[in-house]
């Protein structure tokens, strides 16, 4: 029998990387950063189809647009569809407005700097407990595996209340649900198991709420959200709280792993942590900000973006936008005052869980280089294969030695 052709993975053009060089916007977004003209780019959407958007690359446009009201989430927002990321309530990403505030006001208390600051000895415990995981299974090993992923893992499962054991499943739902090339009817199903999963926790919940965020949101909110509104809320904690931080974790790794002077300023100076964090967050970029809708006409340097036209943010080029500060933006470099990023996003829908992820690299990238200071990669550069066509991109697999 013949076979059937491969299909090409399909990239997202506003969050393309340099081919061989996956910290690296593609040449495009270069381009499109130096144009004057705004350009419409088609985005391949497995639950939306091709559409078509404008994509903003510059700094300032992509501050100026996700901080306007006008351009607005949750465009396909229909409770009769098939449930899909897109319209599942509670995700607060599908919210805009009043709507949103009132929900988003039910989570912030628990990811204020100070409540993240009081989970700092959980994370260290966490953290060396992950150390001692790597040292035990030697050189060789890969770090995605032993260190990155279950580090931010084991940090929500605590936070929320979801069971550890658990993991491979609703990590493998993660994956699928952030993957562009999984077609619409497996988004279906795959977000069909992550409801029945978190259903069940939620209705455990409702019974006798848990001491956890699960458990203070539905003692707290729970007349007022639906069991609906509670899975999605749960859901997107779950997703958003591990697959984006793992991937700052590896990759930021990795990263550091190609620049040993910038490595060795992480390693020996607790002083420089902090910033190095932020320009490790500025230059992997790993998440995307959701394509958005202009719900009015729309100026953005004087170009017009009509009511119902789609708009898509470039997280990765707007963070080595050479128009907002002086220097070599493309180079790393850990010691620089930090520079502003969108990293997080910007405006209403900025980044819920970002102290907590700050705090998760502060702790666990010092510690890691500290217990290895001879931590290096196990394989050449050239073989470290990485995850560029997710919505959050990553390393596949990190085998270090030391
Ligand atoms: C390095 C790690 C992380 C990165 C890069 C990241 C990135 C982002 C970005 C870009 C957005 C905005 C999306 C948009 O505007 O379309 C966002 C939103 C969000 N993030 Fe994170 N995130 C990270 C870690 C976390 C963690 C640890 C949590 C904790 C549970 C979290 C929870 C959320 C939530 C709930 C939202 C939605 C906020 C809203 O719509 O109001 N994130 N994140």
């Amino acid at each position: 029998m013949p076979e059937l052709p491969v299909p090409e993975p399909k990239a997202l053009p506003f969050a393309a990387r340099a081919a061989g060089c996956p910290f690296t916007p593609a040449p495009e977004l270069y381009e499109m950063q130096h144009d004057d003209e705004l350009r419409r780019v088609k985005v391949p959407s497995p639950i939306l189809g091709e559409f078509e958007a404008v994509a903003l690359t510059r700094y300032e446009d992509a501050k100026s647009v996700l901080g306007d009201e006008r351009l607005q989430m949750g465009y396909v927002f229909d409770p009769e569809a098939p449930r899909t990321m897109l319209n599942q309530p509670g995700n607060l990403l599908n919210y805009n407005g009043a709507e949103h505030t009132r929900l988003r006001r039910m989570l912030t208390g628990a990811f204020t700097v100070k409540r993240v600051r009081a989970l700092r000895p959980k994370i260290e415990q966490i953290v060396t407990g992950r150390l001692d995981a790597l040292e035990e299974a030697g050189p060789g090993s890969d770090l995605v595996q032993l260190f990155g992923t279950p580090i931010p893992t084991l940090v929500i499962c605590e936070l929320l209340g979801v069971p550890y054991a658990d993991r491979e499943d609703f990590q493998r739902r993660a994956r699928v649900g952030l993957d562009v090339n999984t077609t619409r009817e497996a988004q279906i199903q795959n977000l069909a198991e992550m409801d029945d999963y978190m259903g069940a926790l939620i209705a455990s919940h409702r019974q006798s709420p848990g001491d956890n965020l699960l458990g203070s949101v539905v003692r707290d909110f729970g007349d007022q959200l639906t069991d609906d509104e509670l899975v999605g809320i749960g859901n997107m904690l779950l997703v958003a709280g591990h697959e984006t931080t793992a991937s700052m974790l590896s990759a930021g790794t990795a990263l550091l792993l190609q620049h040993p002077d910038q490595l060795a300023v992480v390693r020996d100076d607790p002083s420089a942590t902090d910033g190095a964090v932020e320009e490790l967050l500025r230059y992997c970029a790993p998440a995307i900000t959701m394509p958005r809708e202009a719900a009015a006409d729309m100026y953005v340097r004087g170009q017009k973006i009509e009511q119902g036209e789609r708009v898509v943010v470039s997280v990765l080029a707007a963070n080595r936008d050479l128009g907002v500060a002086e220097g070599d933006l493309d180079s790393l470099d850990v010691r620089r005052p930090p520079l502003p990023h969108v990293t997080f996003g910007y405006g209403a829908h900025q980044c819920l869980g970002q102290q907590l992820a700050r705090m998760e690299l502060r702790t666990a990238l010092p510690a890691l280089f500290n217990r290895f200071p001879t931590l290096q990669l196990a394989v050449p550069q050239a073989e470290v294969s990485y995850r560029t066509t997710a919505l959050v991109f990553g390393v596949n697999e990190l085998p270090v030695t030391w």
